[in-house]
């Protein structure tokens, strides 16, 4: 058995991408030595499943939100969140933000969407998941403007510059990194992780997507999270073990686990 235990802060491993072998993939996790995992909202109809995920599971947590280009019949309400985010076993509010990459859903609906999930994150006293993609100036701005450091927050999938992240450190926002830190064009991104603080630095998936070398094109799970840690680990120059200590301890506090 390995003797680490890292928490993919990331990943949405109820997708039906999972469907035919979720027992094997959380099967496999353990065997990495990734103990825990949170799993990510993107629209709320995932509520219910995600629900049903961690009441099988204790090693499991949830989110609620809609993800920031998710085209909805109606938009969240502050009440709806709070209502469906009523749960013990639900200790963040997202994935929610700012994605100018693509259009699916306008600029100006994503920016008042992303307020009512901060304002709902405020009135629980959870962390916000955060989404920002091509977007850094409006995301920070959104931010600041509805005080994100009241209730915390996560920059997930972070792939922009040192500044930006400097910005949401400030904010005392955690930084989470994916697989994309571990593409060989990618030594920008490896140079904004060194920075990181330590207790301040979360390690993620994102599965099914972005799976990080040497799995890179597959399906990526949580068990693939370990990759993530050894490439931080070795441009932050520790050790496996104290990259994982460190990482999972800041999860659990940011989620307040524990
Ligand atoms: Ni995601």
């Amino acid at each position: 058995m390995p003797d680490i235990a890292l928490f993919d802060s990331h990943c949405h491993v109820d997708f039906h991408h999972f469907d035919d072998d979720r027992d094997a993939v959380f099967e496999r996790m353990q065997q990495q030595g990734v103990t825990r995992l949170l799993a990510v909202s993107v629209e709320l109809e995932q509520t219910p499943r995600l629900q049903a995920l961690v009441a099988a599971r204790d090693n499991v947590w949830f989110s609620v939100g809609v993800h920031p280009n998710h085209e909805v019949d109606s938009e969240p309400s502050e009440e709806e969140l709070i209502r469906l985010a009523a749960h013990p076993r639900c200790v963040a509010i997202g994935e929610t933000g700012m994605d100018l990459f693509r259009h699916h859903v306008d600029p100006a609906l994503q920016q008042s969407r992303f307020r009512t999930h901060i304002r709902a994150a405020h009135r629980l006293n959870k962390p916000v998941i955060v989404h920002m993609r091509d977007a850094d100036e409006v995301t920070l701005r959104v931010l600041a403007e509805e005080n994100i450091a009241g209730c915390g927050g996560i920059m997930h999938c972070f792939s922009s510059s040192w500044p930006a992240a400097k910005q949401a450190l400030d904010m005392g926002m955690s930084i989470s990194f994916s697989g994309n830190v571990t593409f060989k064009r990618n030594d920008a991104l490896r140079d904004v992780a060194r920075q990181v603080p330590d207790e301040l630095l979360l390690i993620e998936t994102d599965s099914p997507y972005l799976a990080p070398m040497p799995m890179r094109g597959k399906r990526n799970e949580p068990g693939f999270v370990r990759h993530v840690a050894e490439c931080l680990a070795e441009v932050r120059g520790v050790s496996l073990e104290r990259l994982a200590e460190q990482t999972t301890a800041n999860a659990m506090r940011r989620f307040g686990i524990g």
